[in-house]
């Protein structure tokens, strides 16, 4: 699985891609992360990636046309690659949609800034416009790390639990549940906070049942 990012910011994944587990898994060469500074494919003096509006009106619009050329240069082709334009207007990111990312062999994700896009970048350009969450950030860089995060963790080996992986089968739900570890007895603000008793049982039926009562069913 490759993830190519197309951003004005590249060096704000410097840390991210250094410091977490997606960077070990791109050691590990389990996944592949390219980080493109969108300013490479301008051709103006200032390498500018943006405009003012058409019809008026305040803020600056990201130029399509650098953006147009950055994909066609990093796209491997095919129909295992898949283009995604980050935007607060598009479908809410989803555990199915992870999973439905995770069969691509190549993820491009563009990262829109300022006040917006040229809208024909979200209708010809991208394969998606994907939003996680409806807020408004300054720009896609977070929810590309969330997307890259939640799709890497899905690929084998790089959470190295392979419980995961039935996560993977469409449609298929599961438990996110509290977890708890030492001490068993915790004093918060004067009052003694206890692990709940039946998780110190060894009943492992019980478990089940009261993991699957506390939980939150992901889909
Ligand atoms: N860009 C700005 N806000 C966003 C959001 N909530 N999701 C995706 N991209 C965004």
């Amino acid at each position: 699985m490759r993830f190519d990012i197309i951003t004005i910011f590249p060096s704000l994944f410097d840390s991210y891609l250094k410091e977490s587990l997606i960077g070990k898994a791109c050691d590990k060469k389990l996944i592949e992360v390219k980080v493109h500074d969108l300013r490479n494919w301008t051709d103006d003096p200032h390498k500018s990636a943006d405009d003012t509006p058409f019809g008026g009106g305040g803020g600056m619009v990201m130029k399509a046309e650098p953006i147009y050329k950055a994909i066609s240069e990093v796209k491997l082709g095919g129909k295992k690659s898949r283009v995604i334009l980050f935007t607060p207007r598009g479908k809410r990111f989803n555990q199915k949609k992870a999973s439905e990312f995770a069969d691509y062999r190549q993820i491009i994700m563009i990262c829109g800034r300022y006040e917006g896009v040229d809208e024909r970048v979200a209708k010809f350009i991208a394969d998606e416009n994907i939003s996680i969450g409806n807020y408004v950030l300054m720009g896609g860089e977070l929810p590309a790390m969330a997307v890259m995060e939640a799709v890497s963790r899905l690929i084998p080996q790089v959470v190295g639990k392979e419980s995961f992986l039935k996560e993977r089968k469409k449609g298929e739900s599961f438990i996110e549940y509290p977890q708890y570890t030492r001490p068993e007895v915790l004093e918060i603000n004067g009052e003694k906070r206890r692990v709940p008793r039946v998780l110190l049982s060894g009943n492992h039926q019980k478990i089940k049942e009261w993991r699957k009562r506390k939980g939150k069913s992901i889909k």
